[in-house]
C-alpha cells in the first residue's frame, strides 16, 4: 500500500514514519514544505494546488495522511488568513486532487475547554483561530467523502531532535540549562506520545476506520504536573518549574482549559489500551 504523508517532517511525521516503516506492506512517500538535511522526501507545499495535483498524479498513492498544518496557535491568531490558507484551503486542495482515502489530524481545540474531556459526540465550539480552522477542515474532509477519517489528538509530545515545538523538549532543554520555567496549572489534557498516536494511525489504516475518532494517552493531567513528572523521570531540578495561570501568560490566542479527549470509542473498536505517562516517559528515557 502506497501511503503519502504531507507535513511528514514535523513532530508527528517522524514518529509515523518510524511506525509505518516497520511494516513492509507500506511504501511511504514523505512530503514536506521543505526537506530537512539528510532526509529523503518530496518537497510539497499543500498551498500549491497545481503542484499538489501533479505530485498526487505522478505518485498515485492509495492513501494520504495529512499532517501538514499551521500548528502555532498564537501565530494562527495573528495571521488568520494564512492559517485558513494552510489548514482549510490546503486540505481542500488535497480533497480536490485525490479520490482515495484521506486521514486527517485534528485537535481538541475544536472544543471550548469548559467541560472536557470530550467525546466524539460532544458539541464543538472552537475559541481560537487555530481551532476554527481545524474544525472547518474536518467538515471539508467528511463532506468530501464519509469514508475519510479525522483523528483528533491533544498535546502531542516527543523528544525527537527534529521536533521544533515539543513541550517535552522545551521542559528538558530549559531544566538542563538551569533555566526557570513558568508552566500553566489550569490547562488539563491527556498528553499523548507521538509514538502512541502513530500506532493508532497505523491501526486506523489496517481497520479502515472512518468518521471522527479521539485518541489520547491515559492520564488527564495539568501541564504543570506533567512538567514535574518529566523533571522527576529525567532526574532534573523540578524546583525550577513554577506554576502560573493561563491568563497571566497573556498569550495571543485563548486556550481551552478543561480539555482533553475521551478515548472510549476507539478503545472499544480497536481493543487497545492508552499508555500511561509514566510508561511513555520510562520508554523515552531508554531511547
Ligand atoms: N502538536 C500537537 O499537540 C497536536 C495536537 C493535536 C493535533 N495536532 C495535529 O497533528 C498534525 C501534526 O502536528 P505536529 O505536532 O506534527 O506539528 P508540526 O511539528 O508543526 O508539523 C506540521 C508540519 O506541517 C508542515 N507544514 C506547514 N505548512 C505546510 C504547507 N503549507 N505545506 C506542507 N507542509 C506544511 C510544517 O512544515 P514547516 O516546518 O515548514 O512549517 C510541519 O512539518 C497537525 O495537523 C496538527 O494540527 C497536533
Amino acid at each position: 500500500m502506497r501511503v503519502l504523508i504531507t507535513g511528514a517532517f514535523g513532530q508527528l511525521g517522524f514518529a509515523l514514519y518510524d511506525a509505518l516503516s516497520k511494516n513492509d506492506q507500506y511504501e511511504i512517500l514523505r512530503t514536506g514544505r521543505s526537506i530537512p538535511y539528510g532526509q529523503e522526501g518530496i518537497a510539497l507545499d499543500i498551498q500549491n494546488q497545481v503542484y499538489l495535483k501533479e505530485v498526487v498524479h505522478s505518485t498515485r498513492p492509495d492513501i494520504i495522511i495529512n499532517l501538514a498544518a499551521m500548528t502555532n496557535v498564537d501565530a494562527c491568531e495573528r495571521n488568520p488568513e494564512l492559517a485558513g490558507e494552510i489548514n482549510v484551503a490546503g486540505l481542500q486542495h488535497i480533497c480536490d486532487s485525490f479520490s482515495g482515502k484521506i486521514i486527517h489530524l485534528s485537535t481538541d481545540y475544536v472544543f471550548n475547554g469548559k467541560c472536557g474531556p470530550y467525546t466524539e459526540e460532544d458539541q464543538v465550539c472552537p475559541i481560537s483561530t487555530y481551532g476554527k480552522t481545524k474544525l472547518a477542515s474536518e467538515r471539508i474532509l467528511l463532506d468530501n467523502d464519509v469514508n475519510n477519517l479525522v483523528i483528533r489528538g491533544n498535546v502531542l509530545y516527543d523528544n525527537s531532535p527534529h521536533t521544533k515545538a515539543s513541550f517535552l523538549n522545551w521542559v528538558l532543554s530549559s531544566l538542563k540549562g538551569n533555566q526557570e520555567i513558568n508552566v500553566v496549572e489550569d490547562q488539563i489534557n491527556n498528553p499523548t506520545w507521538t509514538r502512541s498516536m502513530a500506532d493508532i494511525i497505523e491501526l486506523s489504516i489496517t481497520n479502515d476506520l472512518s468518521g471522527i475518532i479521539h485518541w489520547g494517552d491515559a492520564d488527564h493531567i495539568n501541564r504543570y504536573d506533567f512538567a514535574i513528572k518529566i523533571a522527576e523521570k529525567f532526574s532534573l531540578d523540578a524546583s525550577l518549574i513554577k506554576p502560573i495561570l493561563t491568563e497571566d501568560l497573556k498569550q495571543t490566542a485563548p486556550r481551552p482549559l478543561q480539555s482533553g479527549l475521551v478515548t472510549t470509542k476507539l478503545v472499544k473498536i480497536l481493543d487497545v489500551v492508552p499508555p500511561s505517562i509514566n510508561d511513555c516517559l520510562d520508554e523515552i528515557t531508554q531511547l
